[in-house]
Formats: structure tokens, C-alpha cells, sequence
């Protein structure tokens, strides 16, 4: 076995061009949403290609039909979640700020998926709150990948928009390690904190969390099914 190592922000990038080349078929539009979030609010925070397609894959393991997210941004990942849960479904995606929304539109209709995919405008925890009221059809699949403060929040709006047999992705729960320090002034990272301890915390759910390194440096995601 090799002894080589790979521990550098380089070589996780490295390695990670190659996966996506090597594993990743991105088309045109796709590619255009990526790059398009150099228009959003927050550009380059969307997914990686290669966790991109670890979000397809999980849909299609579930098979997901109705699929909601938080954090919508550019629309890149709806478009790898829209795509994977096939012509039937239906994805809500919640986002804020209305110039991220309206670059999101514009790449989920050029990448054939605007009919399925609805972009909620506003806070997402009162879009969230609005699904609840409404008595919104369980979602088989939810996304969190909004402001991390809340995601402890998002959790809890997700376990009344979900059913048995469910599963919840939550992303950025490691944040450079940081998860890991109690101490931790960043609000960001005290939001995975409370996300993780109530997810542990609850019998209703099978959770885990990996950590990632990669184009997006050294970050992870939790893993969560919701088993009643
Ligand atoms: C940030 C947000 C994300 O959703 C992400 O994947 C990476 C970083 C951020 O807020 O910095
Ligand atoms: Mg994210």
C-alpha cells in the first residue's frame, strides 16, 4: 500500500478533480448552475460535483418522490435532486434572497426541471413553518443547507414534514473541524452543534456524520433516517 500522503488543501483537490472527471457527468446546465453562483449572494458554496451525485444517489436509494430544501442558492444541487427523483416529483426549495432565487429559476428551467421544483421566497424557517400549517404531503427526502445557525430549527421543521422511513441530509457540520470545539464562537458552528445533539439525541432517528475533504476544503454532512 501506497504510503504517499494526501494531506494538503491541494491534494484534496486533486483528488478530487479526478473523482469528478473520472465518475461526474455534469452537462451544459449543470455546469452553467455551478458557475452561476459567482451571481448568488454566497458564490462558490454550493455542492461539489462528486456530493452533488452522492445527493442523487441517496434520493434514488430512497426513492424519493416529494424532496424539500433549505437553501436553495444557485439551484445546483435542486437540479441534481429534481433530476434523481425522476419526472413524478416534486421538490420545494426555500430560499431568502430574492436575487439567488432568481438565478436558481433561470438554471432549474434550462436544466429542464423547472416544472417540478418550487422556490419558496423568504426566511426559510417561515416557508418551513407555512408547509407545517398547510399540512404539506410527507417529504421523502429534505436537503438542509441553509444558514447554519438555524439548522437545529430546520431539523425540527423537517421531523413535522417528514414520515417514517425518510431520510435528511444536513451539510457543513464539520466546518474545518471546528464541530468539534464546545467553545466555538461561530454561530455556524453552534447551529451543526445543536443539529448533531438533537439528531443524537432522538429515537426517531438513525443519524451519522462524515467528515469531507475536497474542492470545498475540510468540511462533512450528517446522515439521517428517520426510523418513526
Ligand atoms: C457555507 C455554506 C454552505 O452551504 C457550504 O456548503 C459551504 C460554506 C458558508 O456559509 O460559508
Ligand atoms: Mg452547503
Amino acid at each position: 500500500m501506497s504510503t504517499e500522503k494526501t494531506n494538503t488543501e491541494d491534494d484534496w483537490t486533486r483528488v478530487d478533480r479526478y473523482l469528478i472527471d473520472t465518475l461526474v457527468a455534469e452537462d451544459d446546465a449543470l455546469r452553467a448552475a455551478r458557475e452561476s453562483s459567482v451571481r448568488t449572494t454566497m458564490p462558490h458554496v454550493e455542492v461539489s460535483p462528486t456530493q452533488g451525485a452522492l445527493l442523487a444517489l441517496l434520493v434514488r436509494m430512497a426513492g424519493a418522490r416529494r424532496v424539500l430544501e433549505f437553501g436553495t442558492l444557485a439551484g445546483y444541487s435542486a437540479i441534481w435532486l429534481a433530476r434523481a427523483a425522476g419526472e413524478e416529483s416534486h421538490v420545494d426549495t426555500l430560499e431568502l434572497e430574492p436575487q439567488n432565487a432568481e438565478v436558481a429559476r433561470a438554471n432549474l428551467e434550462e436544466a429542464g426541471v423547472g416544472e417540478r421544483v418550487r422556490i419558496h421566497l423568504g426566511p426559510a424557517a417561515e416557508s418551513a413553518e407555512a408547509l407545517i400549517a398547510a399540512a404539506a404531503e410527507p417529504y421523502d427526502f429534505v436537503f438542509i443547507d441553509a444558514d447554519k445557525p438555524n439548522n437545529a430549527r430546520y431539523l425540527r421543521a423537517a421531523m413535522e414534514l417528514t414520515r417514517p422511513g425518510s431520510v435528511i441530509v444536513v451539510d457543513n457540520v464539520i466546518r474545518g473541524g471546528a464541530v468539534a470545539d464546545a467553545d466555538s464562537p461561530d454561530p455556524r458552528v453552534q447551529g451543526a452543534r445543536e443539529a448533531l445533539a438533537a439528531a443524537g439525541a432522538d429515537p426517531r432517528l438513525s443519524t451519522t456524520a462524515l467528515q469531507t475533504v475536497g474542492v470545498k476544503g475540510w468540511d462533512g454532512f450528517a446522515v439521517l433516517r428517520r426510523e418513526r
